[in-house]
């Protein structure tokens, strides 16, 4: 049976909408399990700075519903040190706070893992990140709500590519994945997403475009995903400009909206059900996981498989967007 007595909560990292609800559901579920809580801020900025803060369960009311995280976040350079990581770990002693749930992407869950493996402190990870890029989860905490706002932005958008018969080029994040891309196309029926994973076969974009154009459609968008592999937006419109002069082409990057609002009810869910495993792995002494939900199935990733960016783009998709954009 587990020591632990009391669990420190942290979110670090870019923020994610269904952060908020994360953090209530560990706070809940562990009180509910006889658990002391502690909420750390910052980041792993805090347990360097010791911004930390005894949590109830009335800590946590009311913020189901917003965006961002009443814990703040950053992205710390001095935890990346063994110096930064030695002082984090005596905050940790001086404080009693024997075991972390910490809610991020990539770079939280690598963090956690060097952590974990150097001072030998059980953590339990959350996926938290808008880009969908850890593996052994099907959807991360703030993905759906990031979709969603793309989705609302390039609808507004084709109201007027359609009334000006404009090629609009929109980049969405996604730092190397192009999940957001890809499923963003889809949702608003944009003509091509132009991802991280597939190489950009400007031609064909091209060409597709230009058919586009020539068969029924008055205006084209394309979404590109962030990314020096795809070069970005302003690039490809350049490109594209530069090509065909009689297209009116314009760039819209959508920027850190798509991290804002409230999360979507799939978020609230998502984020829910994942703290209250965190609570449960860490009852089962499990460590230094992600709790990923795939098929519906709660399951525990070692943190290496998770960040080990091998979440591979579904070929399905990619051709759903390819037959419906004709
Ligand atoms: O990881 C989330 C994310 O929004 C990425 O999609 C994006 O590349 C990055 O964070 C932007 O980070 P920042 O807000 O620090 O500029």
């Amino acid at each position: 049976m587990s020591q632990i007595k009391c669990i420190g909560i942290l979110t670090s990292g870019g923020d994610a909408p269904g952060m908020n609800a994360a953090i209530r559901a560990v706070t809940r579920a562990a009180i509910y399990n006889g658990f002391e809580v502690k909420g750390i801020y910052r980041g792993y900025k805090g347990l360097i700075t010791d911004e930390i803060a005894p949590f109830k369960t009335q800590n946590v009311s009311n913020i189901i519903q917003q965006g961002g995280t009443i814990l703040k976040t950053a992205r710390c350079q001095e935890f990346k040190t063994p110096e930064g990581r030695k002082i984090a770990y005596d905050t940790l002693v001086k404080e009693g706070i024997d075991a972390l749930v910490v809610i991020g992407g990539d770079g939280t869950l690598t963090g956690a893992r060097i952590f974990a493996t150097e001072y030998n402190y059980p953590i339990v990870g959350l996926p938290g990140t808008i880009d969908n890029d850890l593996f052994g989860t099907d959807t991360t905490i703030g993905y759906d709500t990031a979709l969603n706002t793309i989705m609302e932005a390039v609808d507004k958008i084709r109201d007027t590519a359609t009334s000006h018969e404009r090629l609009f080029f929109i980049e969405v994040m996604g730092r190397d994945a192009g999940f957001l891309a890809l499923n963003g196309a889809i949702a608003t029926g944009a003509e091509a997403a132009i991802i991280p994973e597939i190489s950009t076969e400007v031609d064909q974009l091209e060409e597709l475009i230009k058919n586009g154009f020539r068969k029924s459609k008055n205006s084209s968008i394309v979404l590109v995903a962030e990314s020096p592999i795809t070069g970005g937006a302003m690039h490809l419109a350049e490109r594209v400009q530069k090509e065909y002069p009689q297209y009116d082409v314009r760039v819209t990057i959508l920027g850190h909206i798509q991290r804002g609002g409230s999360p979507t009810a799939h978020d609230r869910i998502l984020a829910s059900r994942m703290g209250a495993a965190a609570i449960d792995a860490l009852l089962e002494d499990q460590r230094n996981v992600m709790i990923g939900i795939r098929n519906n199935e709660i399951e525990y990733i070692p943190f290496n498989k998770a960040i080990k960016n091998d979440k591979p783009i579904d070929r399905e998709l990619l051709n759903t967007l390819r037959k419906l954009s004709i």
